[in-house]
């Protein structure tokens, strides 16, 4: 594979990348019987994007470009387990349905990004595309910033650029834009995010000082090369536990980002195998922020969050799907890790973050399985339950109810898939989702608005926009899943609507 990478003087041309080598661990079968394989592999999602083989992780520099959406995210060509990190590139009309591109950055052997194209962000620079992203590069223990126990790897902020409209061809400039400060109490210094003020570029590093917490460091530039350092514009908090890898302890944030949102400013990061947010004030002359509410932006397998801004300017979140399975359980399917969904971002009254599945996800929605309001008879909204029958995996619900205690079941051939129970006491709502509790206040009488997609090892339930919950299931299924529940709770349901989703590609290849 290295010897496809061409180093340039100079500026660097990106390398000509054609299609993925077949995984390693499948070396002696056809690219047509290991697709064949990975199409015919139930628990691979349908309606979520994700390369048609091997790994990949966090969403990078998504951004709308000339009419189209461009997703790029992290990705090992040449095996189903973290490695080797590429931007892989991906494109669509509507942030559902999706079309491969060939790899839009590659590391240039010899170079600050030779271990690795990390995470990092797209902007539009008076009409030029510019990606700022991490390169990594394996040197000495003493030179690292980033030092997990199996890495030792020196993060320098690139940057590449393109005048191509389709965003195919990207240019790296000759060096890295910004080094990472001699602080030897650094704990990482990667996955850049950006925005401007009139003339003037902020970028902020997802970085953390050993036994104190994370930080997003703050930049600023006029023309993306040339980077002054200003200060942090946040800080966070160690966790009091050493380990080996600061990013588990809260000692380094990972891909931070930050934004303005219904009068406030949001400040998200993943670390400790969490997306965190916070929303609060941004201080325009200190250029520093000041958190007022925090909260988990999904309390599940979510990571490596990124946002965009969407064609009408909506604030649009994505995330990385990561996998809960052994490796050798990887390497054996062939893939791992997808895209969550985007999904929109609001504040509420109170300023705590809201998210929706985005607007264009209904397209999604195919055949309806069952539908009924309040106003409906007790034994209609029992005949619309049971007509509740999802075929391959790959269907939506949403319910209703205001009742002290309910819970429904969605079950194939060998029992439950995804489970709900819901129970309120004395004010606090709890719910039970495939047996991960999750709390809020929630008066007698309140709502409890549920909605999940199904689709595959993938579920994503979305309770009154404010708690989020994406679980893997990796039980083989058997046969179609029939919604189940107790008869009263289901005559209690103040609203419920089911559809069977349309997959966006005949084979499970999202391609
Ligand atoms: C988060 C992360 C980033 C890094 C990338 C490497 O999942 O660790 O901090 O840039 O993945 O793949």
């Amino acid at each position: 594979m290295f010897t496809r990478r061409r180093f340039v003087q100079g500026l660097l041309a990106a390398p000509a990348i054609t299609q993925p080598p077949l995984l390693k661990h499948f070396a002696g079968i056809s690219a047509e019987a290991l697709s064949a394989r990975l199409a015919a592999d139930p628990l691979r999602p349908q309606c979520h994007l994700l390369p048609a083989r091997n790994w990949m992780n966090d969403p990078n520099g998504p951004i709308f470009w000339k009419g189209r959406y461009h997703m790029f995210f992290q990705y090992n060509p040449g095996a189903a387990v973290w490695g080797d990190m590429h931007w892989a590139h991906a494109t669509s009309p509507d942030m559902v349905h999706w079309e491969h591109l060939p790899v839009a950055l590659a590391p240039t052997p010899g170079w600050a990004d030779a271990d690795g194209c990390f995470t990092g962000s797209a902007v539009d620079d008076n009409g030029t595309a510019a990606i700022l992203y991490t390169g990594v590069q394996a040197v000495p223990a003493e030179r690292a910033t980033l030092r997990d126990g199996a890495h030792t790897f020196r993060e320098t902020q690139c940057l590449a650029t393109s005048r191509d409209a389709t965003l195919q061809k990207w240019t790296k400039w000759k060096e890295p834009v910004i080094q990472p400060p001699p602080d030897p109490l650094l704990t990482g210094f990667r996955d850049p995010f950006l925005w401007k003020d009139g003339a003037v570029w902020y970028l902020g590093v997802g970085s953390g000082v050993q036994k104190q917490g994370g930080r997003a460091l703050l930049y600023r530039s006029r023309d993306l090369r040339s980077w002054e350092y200003l200060h942090p514009l946040a800080s966070g908090q160690w966790n009091g536990k050493e380990n080996i890898n600061p990013v588990d302890s809260g000692e380094m944030w990972e891909c931070p980002d930050f934004f303005a949102l219904g009068g406030k400013h949001v400040l998200l990061y993943s670390t400790a195998g969490e997306v965190a947010w916070e929303t609060g004030e941004l201080d325009a002359k200190e250029m520093v922020f000041h958190s007022q509410r925090r909260g988990l932006l999904d309390h599940g397998a979510y990571y490596a969050q990124k946002t965009q801004l969407d064609a009408h300017g909506a604030r649009i979140l994505w995330g990385w799907i990561p996998e809960r399975r052994p490796d050798t359980e990887l390497i054996a399917a062939g893939w791992a890790g997808c895209m969550a969904l985007p999904r929109e971002l609001s504040l509420n009254a109170a300023g705590d973050l809201e998210m929706r599945v985005a607007r264009a996800a209904e397209k999604l929605r195919g055949r309806s399985l069952g539908k009924f309001e309040a106003s409906a008879g007790a034994e209609k909204k029992r005949s619309e339950a049971s007509g509740v029958v999802i075929e391959g995996i790959c269907g939506e619900l949403v319910c209703t109810s205001s009742a002290e205690k309910f819970g429904l079941e969605l079950a194939d051939g060998a029992g439950a898939w995804w489970s709900l129970a819901a129970k309120r006491d004395a004010g606090t709502m709890r719910l039970t989702v495939n047996g991960k509790n999750i709390e809020f206040p929630s008066p007698a009488g309140a709502e409890t608005r549920c909605r999940v997609i199904l689709d595959a090892s993938v579920a994503e339930f979305f309770c009154n926009d404010l708690h989020v919950l994406t679980t893997r299931i990796y039980r083989q299924p058997q046969g179609a899943l029939r919604l189940q529940g107790n008869p009263d709770d289901v005559a209690a349901m103040t609203r419920l609507e089911a559809w069977q989703l349309k997959p966006i590609s005949k084979d499970r290849l999202t391609a």
